[in-house]
């Protein structure tokens, strides 16, 4: 970190891997705002008491990222309150899971709408400033899923693969400007979006990952952190799993 205390955003922020985010990041000494969807507001202020008992102050804000007027009216308030994003943490996202037979275009819909509409969305109002002020750092979480596709998950695997196209063309702009954009691809983590598969499913996953568990948010956080941090300027495009060891390429 340098004297001034950067300032991430760090959007699906109050979700199972999010929290670990913006959770990490303030204990390393960043100020930290947490985007959550606008029908949660309630949840949100239940969650920023729970952050400010583990003596983190964090604030929440509410925005619908699969629209892209959404996005510029969060950035605008987030500088508004606290000044420009130096490090944006694309990490919203949601699944819809489903055979292709059974997938109505809404669950396609849905999906790349947010998992994937969200990246630009919530970037393209911030991009600007970054390269002029010669600093930024852009993390996508996808998914390993994104990398070697999982059967139920045609909308989900293609938002995720995307992100990391995303990324690999972005990083490109922003490499002679100091604004850095990788990928990290997680695994399966414990949070409310594995839960939320059925449980024969989940254990026959869970039985196929070579560590034989499941990961942690705070692990993924580990490593979002890693990206976000000021040394670590010379990596871009890259793309870094964190899956126990589930796909390796
Ligand atoms: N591979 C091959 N065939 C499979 C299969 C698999 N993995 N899973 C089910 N099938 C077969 C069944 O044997 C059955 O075959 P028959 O019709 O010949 O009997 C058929 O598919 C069942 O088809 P259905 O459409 O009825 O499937 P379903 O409704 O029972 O289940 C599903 C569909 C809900 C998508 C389920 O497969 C599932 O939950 N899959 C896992 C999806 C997944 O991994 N989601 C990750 C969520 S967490 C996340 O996304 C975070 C992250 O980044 C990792």
């Amino acid at each position: 970190m340098t004297q001034q205390r950067r300032l991430a955003l760090v959007t699906g922020g109050t979700g199972g891997i999010g929290t670990a985010v913006c959770q990490r990041l303030a204990k390393e000494g960043y100020r930290v705002v947490a985007v959550h969807h606008p029908s949660e507001e309630a949840q949100a202020a239940e969650w920023r008491a729970a952050r400010a008992a583990e003596g983190l102050e964090i604030d929440t804000l509410g925005a619908d990222l699969a629209s892209f007027e959404d996005g510029q009216r969060l950035v605008a308030e987030v500088e508004r309150r606290h000044g420009p994003v130096e490090v944006l943490v694309n990490g919203a996202g949601i699944t819809r899971d489903k055979t292709f037979r059974k997938m109505e275009h809404a669950d396609w819909e849905a999906v790349i709408r947010l998992n994937l509409g969200s990246v630009f969305n919530a970037t393209r109002p911030v991009w600007e400033g970054m390269l002029e002020r010669g600093f930024g750092r852009v993390i996508n979480i996808s998914s390993v899923n994104g990398q070697r596709g999982q059967f139920g998950q045609t909308n989900y695997a293609s938002a995720k693969a995307g992100m990391h196209g995303f990324s690999m063309a972005l990083a490109q702009e922003g490499a002679a400007k100091g604004v850095t954009v990788n990928t990290v691809s997680p695994g399966y983590v414990e949070t409310a979006m594995t839960l939320a598969m059925r449980e024969d499913v989940r254990a026959s996953i869970v039985a196929g990952i070579p560590m034989r568990r499941m990961g942690t948010p705070a692990e993924i956080a580990a490593v979002v952190a890693f990206f976000a941090a000021d040394e670590n300027g010379y990596i871009t495009g890259a793309n870094l799993p964190v899956n126990g060891g589930l796909f390796m390429h």
